[in-house]
């Protein structure tokens, strides 16, 4: 089991390229199944995830080429319409199979995802909508077995906002026989990045980026080229390290537009903020300021920002809540920031933090993806060594943090 040791204390300085979004990645390497013609991607970051999606397509059929972040996929010859248990529990994101799978192919066995540390997180709307749109569907010893002869267009009305049912959906929609209108739909900027390769396949998409999408289906889709959009949350995190270490960081090949409340967080934090086309710079060299955040579906606060707040937080100057209304188990970090001094008080789904001066390194435990790198800026903050294990949660969805954070000053290695 691989651990990262840290030694806090070290202010960050200096420039980080922001990677490729993995969540655009994901449901993006599933479009590939929409079409027998080749898909070239470009800035897919080279995660655990995305090897796992990767190697699901292969075993599906998918021929797939990765060259660095360049990804060549084709769903020329699909010999198995299936997504076995042992690759979806690993990643619940297979899910994203199923949509297309069914569009194209008329059938699909998506193992049903598991629970996961932060909730249970059905994929009832994603089924509700397929049903919707004509699928049998049957739930058999694990599997979800969808059937359709063709898709039909639907008006679907999410009862809560789903991102990747959000995106299955779309997906779906754009060969089905008719118009589909997504209601409640996901705003995410992802969601509107896979809108962007899909139309670039040929598939007729309006409103991606609003509550409400409309999808004429086509007969077929095309293949295309696409560059994956740079990772928002990645860009929050080193951005929330810095502000929590102290230090002048520039983020290189990003976006401000879609970090709007997060920026706007951190500089009621303190820190001072400038944007210059695909960069972002932070300086902080005060001991920052408590902040409230309260995460829901995208334009507002989000939920994968709100561990990693939490750790700015715990060492800021006064008190503040965090509410995490998305997910009923996303405080599992709390517990491991109590073993570095954090005063942190837990009601429901609203914790409260009260700012440490100083916390001590200790030895702790990677819950999560997004716990993991709450973890990681609380150990370059403690005073001390802090080891982090179980950092395969981290290594899911940060490409090569370590180097990154070690090109910034960090103190921080990876031990066997
Ligand atoms: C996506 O997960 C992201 N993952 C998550 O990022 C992110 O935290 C989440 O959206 C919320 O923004 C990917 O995009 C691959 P949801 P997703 O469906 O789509 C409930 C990370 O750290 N729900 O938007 O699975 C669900 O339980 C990951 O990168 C249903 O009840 O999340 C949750 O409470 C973690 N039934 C809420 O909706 C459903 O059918 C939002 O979930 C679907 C969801």
């Amino acid at each position: 089991m691989q651990r990262l040791a840290i030694q806090g204390g070290n202010r960050l300085n200096g420039e980080v390229r922001i990677s490729g979004a993995k969540n655009a990645a994901l449901p993006i390497l599933c479009a590939s199944l929409l079409t027998g013609d080749p898909l070239q991607l470009d800035n897919v970051p080279d995660l655990n995830d995305v090897a796992t999606m990767r190697k699901l397509l292969q075993q599906m059929g998918v021929a797939v080429e990765a060259t660095g972040n360049q990804v060549a996929l084709s769903a020329a010859h699909i010999d198995k319409l299936e997504a076995p248990y042992d690759m979806v529990k690993t990643m619940r994101a297979a899910i994203l199979v199923l949509g297309p799978l069914v569009a194209r192919f008329g059938e699909a066995r998506v193992s049903l995802p598991g629970g996961c540390a932060i909730g249970s997180r059905p994929v009832d709307l994603h089924i509700k909508g397929l049903q919707a749109m004509g699928a049998e569907i049957h739930i058999e010893h694990g599997y979800i077995h969808a059937q359709a002869k063709r898709l039909k267009g639907a008006r679907i009305c999410f009862d809560l906002v789903s991102v990747t049912g959000t995106e299955n959906l779309m997906m779906a929609a754009t060969l089905a026989d008719g118009v589909t209108v997504l209601e409640n739909a996901a705003r995410e900027p992802e969601v509107v990045d896979l809108a962007y390769c899909l139309i670039a396949m040929g598939a007729k998409i309006e409103g991606a980026g609003s509550d409400t999408i409309t999808i004429a289906g086509v007969e077929k889709l095309h293949g295309a080229s696409h560059r994956v959009m740079p990772d928002r949350i990645e860009s929050g995190t080193f951005l929330v390290a810095a502000a929590a270490a102290g230090g002048s960081i520039t983020l290189t090949g990003t976006r401000a537009d879609i970090l709007d409340n997060v920026l706007e967080k951190l500089q009621e934090a303190g820190a001072t903020i400038q944007v210059a086309g695909s960069t972002i710079s932070l300086q902080m060299s005060k001991r920052p300021t408590a902040v409230n955040v309260r995460t829901a579906p995208y334009p507002a606060f989000p939920t994968d920002m709100q561990a990693q707040f939490m750790a700015l937080n715990a060492v800021a100057e006064g008190s503040a809540m965090v509410v995490e209304t998305i997910f009923e188990n996303r405080f599992m970090h709390v517990q491991e920031l109590r073993r570095l001094g954090a005063q942190i008080d837990v009601e429901g789904n609203t914790a409260v933090i009260r700012g440490c001066a100083q916390l001590e390194g200790a030895t702790i435990m990677a819950t999560d993806l997004r716990a993991s790198a709450c973890l990681v800026i609380a150990g370059l903050v403690a005073q001390g060594e802090t080891v982090i294990d179980r950092i395969y949660h981290l290594d899911r969805g940060y490409e090569h943090i370590e180097a990154k954070l070690s090109a910034l000053g960090a103190q921080i290695r990876r031990i066997k």
